[in-house]
């Protein structure tokens, strides 16, 4: 984890939030690489959550939400972490990640903790004028409850009716703690949510089963190596008490398997939770049964960061090759699929003094860049492809001095490092194909 800390500062994918002052725990700030894979981390959700269905409608609510949301979702009461503090080095610790619940992990001290107490998870802000407790607003911890409260809304405006889902990329806020392992356990963090209501009609489980499929086939498309990731069944006694079955989505970190997503039958609990609070009817008219129901609910919920983090630890690897003259070299390279990749085609010129070369490079660049993520860069061919390597772009298109007399350039492939000489006219469809 460290080295890649340092890979995803050095090259600009993550910084620490306010790093000028110090930083802020649990918060981070995505650099111009970062940004852009993270982007493309949620447009591959999207797209096969949202787009490619005809059974999923978008959404996007506000953050702040009525203050009722959380009581009526139980957040209130009952979002909190149990913790301790070690009376000797002051350290806070959830409780329920203490392997020795009698020495603190951090001075080693004996019988120091202070006895275990609740800790809201919620992050609370004031709205209006007024700050005393009739402005008490709160910072969402999920994205979910914005997409219950307004599910009449949507099935009225967009004319559907379940089996049907909401889908909704978005901030959510939870005061970890202790947040930690870069951007795994932070404080401020994104959620893709897919909330899919269907009828009670008996086929409610064939339907999580097909969603758990699907997420599976999702993480396998992007090259996620497949004997780090467990689809983790939830023993009844795991599940909150209103999920019918339950399965977390988990990914051998360098610290140990940590959930990315968790995909859950939450039956009617939370739409029935916003009827019985706000008094208003959220059910829906089945024309199978000629009545009014209440719709059970399939969930897939995935932390974009934490996925994000998922493909930079996945894709990193630090190898040796051994050239015909016994010559060993080392470089680290991050196998990132060409859809996650922030730079899908870096175009290089040989020499950066000879004007023809770098002229015939950039035009190469700007007409590729309306079809691909592309870079342009100049210099010492070894440093381009390093450079390249670290940050998991898939290929590097070189314009030499061969280029100008026939019209091809050097083709260079990140993972096996192969190279081939591609005409001009051929170049678009060799890259096409092969992102
Ligand atoms: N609506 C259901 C829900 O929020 P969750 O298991 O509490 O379920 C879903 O959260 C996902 O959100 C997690 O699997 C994780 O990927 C992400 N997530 C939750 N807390 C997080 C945190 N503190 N930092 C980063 N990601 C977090």
């Amino acid at each position: 984890m460290e080295e890649i800390t340092a890979l995803a500062k050095r090259r600009g994918f993550i910084f620490q939030s306010s790093e000028i002052y110090g930083g802020l725990g649990g918060f981070w700030d995505y650099g111009p690489l970062g940004a852009v894979m993270k982007r493309n981390v949620k447009n591959a959700w999207w797209r096969d959550t949202v787009e490619l269905r005809d059974d999923v409608v978008a959404f996007d609510s506000s953050i702040i939400m009525h203050p009722a949301t959380w009581e009526a979702s139980g957040h209130v009461a009952a979002f909190h972490d149990v913790m301790v503090d070690c009376r000797v080095c002051k350290h806070r610790f959830r409780y329920d990640h203490l392997k020795d619940r009698a020495r603190c992990p951090d001075c080693g001290s004996a019988n120091a903790f202070t006895e275990p107490r609740n800790f809201s998870l919620m992050l609370r802000t004031s709205v209006g004028p007024m700050e005393d407790t009739s402005a008490l607003a709160y910072l969402r911890p999920e994205t979910a409850q914005g997409i219950f409260v307004n599910f009449k809304n949507v099935y009225q405006s967009s004319r559907k009716r379940p089996p049907f889902g909401i889908a909704q990329i978005g901030k959510a806020f939870r005061n970890e703690i202790t947040p930690g392992n870069l951007t795994y356990r932070v404080r401020e963090f994104e959620q893709a949510e897919l909330e899919y209501f269907v009828p009670d009609d008996g086929k409610d489980m064939e339907v999580f089963r097909e969603w758990v499929e699907r997420r599976k086939a999702w993480y396998a498309s992007y090259g996620v190596h497949q004997d780090r990731l467990r689809f983790y069944e939830l023993k009844p006694e795991e599940r909150p008490h209103y999920a019918r079955a339950g399965v977390d989505v988990e990914y051998l970190f360098p610290w140990g398997w940590g959930e990315l997503e968790s995909i859950a039958h939450r039956g009617t609990y939370d739409l029935e939770a916003h009827m019985r609070l706000s008094g208003k009817d959220l059910r829906f008219f089945d024309e199978t049964s000629k009545k009014h129901e209440t719709p059970l609910l399939i969930e897939s919920s995935a932390g974009i960061d934490r996925t994000m983090l998922t493909f930079l630890v996945d894709a990193y690897e630090r190898e040796t090759s051994v050239d015909p003259n016994g010559k060993a070299t080392e470089r680290t390279v991050l196998r990132l699929h060409p859809c996650i990749a922030p730079v899908q085609v870096a175009v290089f010129s040989l020499a950066r003094n000879k004007p023809e070369l770098v002229e015939r490079a950039r035009s190469i660049e700007r007409d590729l860049r309306s079809h691909f993520r592309t870079q342009y860069d100049e210099g010492n061919i070894g440093q381009l492809y390093r450079r390249q390597d670290e940050i998991g772009t898939p290929f590097c298109v070189t314009v030499d001095y061969e280029t100008l007399d026939d019209a091809s350039v050097t083709v260079r492939e990140r993972d096996a490092m192969r190279q081939e000489r591609i005409g001009f006219e051929k170049l678009h469809e060799y890259l096409e194909e092969r992102t």
